[in-house]
């Protein structure tokens, strides 16, 4: 399996969680690379199996919260139909952010299996199961 790990960020945590994201599916033996969500490579996007597009939340902490950088993810390229999965990274409360993510990536044809957010005090909390759970639904 090909995986492709897409991330927003602005202080490097989303980074970071997606490269644990990507060391677990290495780790399962799929063939995974991490860029950021505005250097899509079309060649390597088209061969992916799976992708993961994550971003970071921003907000005023109670009010207007939600993931960062949809510009960016609205202008993702079309893949209609390739296996998906989103993720947000948070200080507070991510409400209602990977939904709305989810959602973006939908409308860019993901057909979206799975989401997860992690806090960003440890990012490494929930990402075994997350994957695992990702790659399970990826293969059915
Ligand atoms: C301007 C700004 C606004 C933020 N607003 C929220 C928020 O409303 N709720 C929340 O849970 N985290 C909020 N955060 C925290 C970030 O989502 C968190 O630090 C995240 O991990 C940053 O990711 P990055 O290091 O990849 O940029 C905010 C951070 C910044 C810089």
């Amino acid at each position: 399996m090909r995986a492709v790990v897409y991330y927003e960020t602005l202080k490097g945590h989303t980074r970071t969680a997606a490269e644990h994201i990507a060391s677990a599916m290495h780790a399962a033996d799929v063939s995974v690379t991490v860029r950021p969500v505005g250097s899509v490579d079309l060649d390597e996007l088209a061969q992916a199996d799976l992708v993961v597009i994550g971003t970071w939340v921003h907000g005023l902490r109670w009010f207007g919260v939600g993931p960062a950088g949809m510009g960016k993810i609205g202008r993702f390229p079309i893949m209609t139909g390739k296996p998906a999965a989103v993720f947000c990274t948070y200080r507070w409360d991510p409400k209602q952010s990977l939904e709305t993510l989810a959602s973006a990536v939908t409308d860019r044809g993901g057909r979206v299996l799975d989401g997860a957010a992690f806090q960003e005090h440890d990012l490494t909390a929930g990402v075994r199961d997350f994957v695992a759970d990702l790659l399970v639904s990826a293969a059915a």
